[in-house]
């Protein structure tokens, strides 16, 4: 059977930089047909974590091998403190020292740390090469695999140096995601239930209607979900690359979130479930601000009620404010958001004061999910 039976693709319209999402199940072992057919180098490098190369590195390497490419491998530990200048001076250490030239492929196998650090050594490897994703994590597949963005996190701040740096194409695995730990799928569902805040109704409540089927990892739902998030992300970046306008309302929950992240010194909450936490916040600012419905602030609370997070951590409340300062999105001082206007709509970015997101955030206090 042919590649294209097996998969749905979504199409990211970029000019020259344009490039396909291929999502479908069981379709690791196509990369290799997929880098001769986008005639890719064959000198090709693998940057994975240490968990995801137990399940699914085999696979990838003899598909390439099938294919003719050389395979060098670099498998880093799991974890965000890997997104750093350290990791990526390692990992350029042993490129350099296994002679990989100009002309090869770099291939993120893992879900967004490793997408963001492959992504971002591939961007600045030799003045760039070229770059494949397979994102195996919902958050990934769903959002960071698509869009160009890359990068690494500084001390004082996360994402702090990256570059916008397109791959050839993105292959979506479903089927990866059955090993997926619980906490991680709920990550993922985070930025679900965000495309369906900013952009669509009738997605909101699909979600609505199909967490708990989500939850359980099935996987019709799932390749739905992928499909319908990357169309959303696609048509998005398509319009604002670079982040000057339209894409900025991807950042909705992301302001509080990156603060709750931080904060936590990056292991009490993960990205989705700050996500999650940060849509709550803002969405309770945008009620304080008489922006939005009381109704749609109520379907809103329950949706990201019935996804199952841990409980806001303590340690999380102290230095919030000056770390939403120090956001990308903060200007001039003042804490930039994007806040929900109703269920499928949100403002552009939006100064909001101080005394407004305290005031939600010891509400938050007592939250009972
Ligand atoms: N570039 C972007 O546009 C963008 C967007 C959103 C988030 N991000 C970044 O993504 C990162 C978070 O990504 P993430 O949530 O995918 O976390 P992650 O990459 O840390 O993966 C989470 C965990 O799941 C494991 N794992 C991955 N795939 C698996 C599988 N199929 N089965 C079992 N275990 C698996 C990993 O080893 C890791 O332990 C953050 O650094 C965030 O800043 C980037």
């Amino acid at each position: 059977m042919s590649i294209s039976n097996r998969v749905d693709i979504v199409s990211v319209p970029l000019g020259e930089r344009s490039y396909d999402i291929l999502i479908g199940a069981g379709i690791l072992q196509v990369v290799g047909a997929l880098i001769e057919k986008h005639d890719l180098p064959k000198q090709t490098v693998i940057i994975t974590d240490r968990k995801v190369a137990s399940l699914y590195l085999s696979v990838v390497e003899t598909s390439l091998r099938r294919s003719g490419c050389s395979v060098f491998t670099i498998t880093i530990p799991p974890g965000e403190k890997e997104k750093s200048l350290q990791r990526a001076g390692r990992v350029y250490t042993q490129l350099l020292r296994r002679g990989i030239s100009r002309r090869s492929t770099i291939i993120a196998l893992g879900g967004g740390v490793v997408g963001d650090l492959a992504g971002f050594i591939a961007a600045t490897y030799q003045r760039g090469v070229s770059f494949v994703q397979i994102p195996t994590t919902l958050l990934s597949q769903v959002d960071s695999s698509v869009g160009g963005k890359t990068g690494i996190n500084h001390h004082l701040g996360k994402n702090m140096i990256g570059a916008f740096y397109q791959p050839a194409f993105v292959l979506s695995d479903v089927a990866t995601l059955k090993t997926l730990p619980p906490r991680e799928l709920v990550c993922g569902l985070g930025e679900v239930v965000k495309y369906g805040i900013i952009l669509d109704e009738e997605f909101f409540c699909f979600t609505q209607r199909n967490l708990a089927r989500a939850l359980r990892s099935q996987h019709t739902v799932l390749r739905a979900m992928v499909k319908a998030c990357c169309t959303m992300k696609a048509f998005v970046v398509s319009r604002d690359e670079r982040e000057s306008g339209l894409r900025t309302i991807l950042n909705f929950g992301h302001t509080v979130g990156h603060a709750l992240e931080k904060a936590g010194h990056f292991h009490s909450l993960k990205h989705g479930e700050a996500v999650l936490w940060g849509m709550l916040a803002e969405t309770l600012a945008a009620q304080l601000l008489g922006m939005i419905r009381e109704e749609d602030v109520r379907r809103i609370c329950d949706l990201i009620s019935s996804v199952p997070m841990p409980p806001l951590p303590q340690e999380a409340f102290r230095s919030l404010a000056a770390a939403m300062r120090l956001d990308k999105k903060a200007v001039e001082g003042k804490i930039i958001c994007i806040l929900p206007t109703r269920i499928g709509g949100v403002t552009p970015p939006t100064a909001v004061e101080e005394s407004i997101l305290e005031n939600v955030l010891q509400q938050m206090r007592h939250y009972e999910l």
